[in-house]
């Protein structure tokens, strides 16, 4: 099917009820910016979540780095009266449209879709004849019909695809990229059958510009799955390549810029101290490329630390008691979402080999910061006073000239530092 479908006017689509209730469960990275988004598209949103102090502090106008929102923009849905943050499902009562984000988190491997289920199970007693359930979390391929589909027909007695709609949509936010956001990153959506997509198309083309619709949930489900065993096993490539042509003596980033001058064909990921972010819940056995490249990206902190300590004894210094500061723990660029992120990894394998270690992280909540890492400043007295500086994460607030000429010795893992003193990934 795949049509893209182009909403340029969406703003003025009539017919799809300004007052429609939305609601959306979790309200994370990506279930509060869809909140907010559907606020200010002129629905009533409700944003549950199990977490109390998220709420509260929702409520209380703070964002707290969740989903890249800022706090004017929070405090605008709330002001605007079209914005609820909730714990209690009851406050879901008479929703027209449902939006699950809840995770999937991966624990020895093995996604745990429980989150999914307990969502379907509390929501169901709410869902009413023609309103609509859409699941964005990342899943396997099944999920929203050999599990969300039982979990909402037996908690409400009614059949999806006639009494109401069922959906999958995946989510696609990149944290920290400003070009490309919810509203303008086209949305792959689907539905049980044409009238469930219909539905699910009909309320995303009033939040995004570009809907892109597919013949099934399973379908979409695959869509996601794809998109991130790509980036996954891409970034294992250059990981890995970068780690056997170092003793060669080429030049891995180099070379990638080169070969992106290929017209057709080829991509450009780069190399790092690992991946980050959300885990992929890859259903098990069901691709070995998958388990290979996170294999090769989970050893990367650990390949990361052993050439610093090679530098360092080059340096005539041991890593036991060296002062190490790193620059950034966020695990992608410009964001502060520290989750799985390499650099903790970094950080946390460097303390235990006895480094001093200090870091540097201007978008991430403090609190969330680890206690056996000193946060500072970036000066050129504290990049002057460190054995080693690593860049962990390549945020673009960072004056890497300064810190290329007053350190000693630095570690890029980003490739952003030019200099006699920089060694690169
Ligand atoms: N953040 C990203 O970059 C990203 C990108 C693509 C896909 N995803 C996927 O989107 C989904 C959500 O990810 P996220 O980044 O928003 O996670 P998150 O941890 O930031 O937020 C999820 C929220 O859901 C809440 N929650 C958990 N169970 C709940 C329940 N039963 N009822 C109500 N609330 C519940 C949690 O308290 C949390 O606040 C995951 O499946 C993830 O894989 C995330």
């Amino acid at each position: 099917m795949a049509v893209t479908e182009d909403h340029e006017d969406h703003e003025a689509r009539p017919g799809t009820g300004d007052r429609q209730h939305v609601v959306v469960v979790g309200q994370g990275h990506v279930g509060l910016p869809l909140a907010l988004r559907a606020a200010e598209a002129g629905f009533t949103v409700t944003g549950i979540d199990t977490d109390e102090q998220r709420v509260k502090r929702l409520t209380a106008g703070e964002a707290g780095g969740v989903g890249d929102v800022p706090a004017e923009r929070l405090t605008a849905a709330l002001t605007s009266g079209r914005y609820l943050p909730t714990t209690d499902y009851a406050d879901a009562a008479g929703f027209d449209i449902c939006v699950i984000t809840v995770p999937v988190p991966v624990r020895d491997g093995v996604p745990d879709r429980g989150p999914i289920e307990a969502a379907g199970r509390a929501i169901a007693p709410h869902l009413r004849p023609r309103a609509t359930v859409i699941l964005e979390s990342t899943t396997a391929p099944g999920t929203t019909e050999d599990l969300l589909r039982p979990v909402l027909e037996e908690g409400s007695g009614l059949t999806a695809g006639s009494a109401f709609h069922l959906g999958y949509s995946p989510e696609r936010t990149d944290p920290g990229n400003t070009r490309w956001r919810l509203e303008n990153t086209p949305k792959v959506v689907s539905g049980v059958n044409v009238r469930s997509l219909l539905a699910v198309d009909g309320f995303y083309a009033r939040i995004v510009r570009n809907t892109v619709p597919v013949s099934s949930p399973r379908t979409a489900e695959l869509t996601k799955l794809i998109e991130d065993t790509f980036r996954q096993v891409n970034i294992a490539l250059v990981n890995e390549l970068a780690t056997v042509t170092g003793p060669l003596g080429a030049d891995v980033h180099e070379a990638i810029e080169a070969a992106a001058t290929k017209p057709y064909g080829f991509l450009p990921f780069h190399p790092g101290p690992g991946v980050g972010g959300h885990r992929l819940p890859v259903p098990h056995g069901l691709l070995r490329f998958a388990a290979l490249a996170q294999e090769v990206n989970d050893a990367m902190p650990e390949r990361v630390v052993d050439r610093i300590a090679a530098g360092l004894d080059v340096r005539e210094k041991a890593l036991a008691g060296a002062r190490v500061l790193l620059l950034g723990l966020a695990y992608k660029r410009n964001s502060g979402d520290l989750r799985e992120s390499p650099a903790l990894a970094v950080a946390a394998l460097l303390a235990a080999r006895g480094a001093r270690v200090h870091a540097v992280e201007p978008y991430a909540d403090p609190a969330r910061l680890p206690a056996d890492v000193l946060c500072v400043e970036l000066t050129e007295q504290e990049a002057a006073a460190a054995d080693v500086v690593v860049v962990t994460t390549d945020h673009d607030t960072f004056d890497y000239t300064m810190v290329a000429r007053a350190a000693t010795y630095v570690f890029d893992t980003r490739d952003r530092c030019r200099g006699e003193s920089v060694e690169r990934l």
